[in-house]
C-alpha cells in the first residue's frame, strides 16, 4: 500500500472492506502498467527507471542474465538513447516511450528481421486507434503527416542456427511540443501531441501497445509472418 502511494495512487480505507483506489496517477511506474494491463506473457515482469542511458543496454544485461521471455524495460528518460546506425535518439523526461522488449523467439536468426516489421504494424496500429493516419516508412519508422514519430531498433544475440535473445526497442515521440524536440530535428520529427493537439497518458499508451505486441506476436510464431504481411496491403506501406 506504501509502495503505491509513493507511486502517487490516492487510497482510500474502506472500514471492514478493505481498500479503494480513488485516482490514479499520471506517472510511469511498474505498477501504472501493470494495472489494467491485459497481456498474458508481455509485461508480466517490468524494469522501470526514472532515468539510464539506453534501455536497450540494460535489456542487453538483463537477457545475458537470462530474464524471461517478454521482460520489458521501460524509462522516464534515456541519457545516451540509441537509434539506428549509430545515431543518438532523443529521449527528454516523461515526453515519450522509450521501451525495450526482451524476446526469445523459437525461429532461425534471419528471420528475426521480419519482427521489425511485426513491431511497425503494431505501432501503426494503436497510433491508428487515437485517429492519426501513420505509415511504415520500411524498415522501421512511423511517420505521421510526413515526419517520423517513432523508430524501432532490433538488435539479437544468437548462434548460428539458433536465437538466444532478442531485444526491440521503441522509442515513439508523444508528448513533446515542437520546441521540445531538438531544434536540428524540428523539421523532420513530431509527437503524437503535435499531431493531436492533445496529450497523452503514456502507461495507457504503453499497456495498448503491450497488448497488440503479444496478439500479433502469437499469430507470427503460430502461422509465420505471411498473416501479417496480408494486414499491411490495407494500410500503411
Ligand atoms: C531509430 O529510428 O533509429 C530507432 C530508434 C529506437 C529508439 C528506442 S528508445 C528505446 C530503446 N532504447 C534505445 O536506446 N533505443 C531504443
Amino acid at each position: 500500500m506504501q509502495e503505491l502511494k509513493r507511486d502517487g495512487y490516492i487510497i482510500e480505507g474502506i472500514p471492514r472492506k478493505g481498500y479503494k483506489i480513488i485516482s490514479f496517477p499520471n506517472k510511469l511506474s511498474e505498477n501504472t502498467i501493470q494495472w489494467g494491463l491485459n497481456t498474458k506473457w508481455l509485461g508480466q515482469h517490468i524494469v522501470h527507471k526514472n532515468s539510464t542511458t539506453s534501455t536497450q543496454t540494460i535489456a542487453h544485461e538483463l537477457a545475458m542474465d537470462g530474464a524471461k521471455h517478454g521482460t520489458i524495460v521501460v524509462a522516464d528518460e534515456q541519457t545516451a538513447g540509441k537509434g539506428r546506425m549509430n545515431r543518438a535518439w532523443h529521449s527528454s523526461k516523461g515526453k515519450g516511450i522509450w521501451l525495450s522488449l526482451i524476446l526469445r523467439p523459437a525461429i532461425l536468426p534471419h528471420k528475426a528481421p521480419q519482427l521489425t516489421l511485426l513491431t511497425a504494424t503494431v505501432l501503426a496500429h494503436v497510433i491508428s486507434e487515437l485517429g492519426l493516419q501513420p505509415y511504415i516508412k520500411w524498415p522501421n519508422d512511423i511517420i505521421i503527416n510526413n515526419k517520423k514519430a517513432a523508430g524501432i531498433l532490433t538488435e539479437m544475440k544468437a548462434e548460428q542456427d539458433q536465437i538466444q535473445y532478442v531485444v526491440i526497442g521503441i522509442g515513439i515521440n508523444v508528448n513533446q511540443t515542437i520546441t521540445d524536440l531538438p531544434v536540428e530535428i524540428q523539421n523532420i520529427a513530431t509527437s503524437l501531441k503535435i499531431e493531436l493537439q492533445e496529450s497523452l497518458i503514456i502507461s495507457e499508451l504503453i499497456q495498448k501497445l503491450l497488448s497488440q505486441f503479444e496478439k500479433k506476436y502469437e499469430q507470427f510464431i503460430q502461422f509465420g509472418f505471411q498473416t501479417i504481411k496480408e494486414n499491411l496491403g490495407r494500410l500503411w506501406i
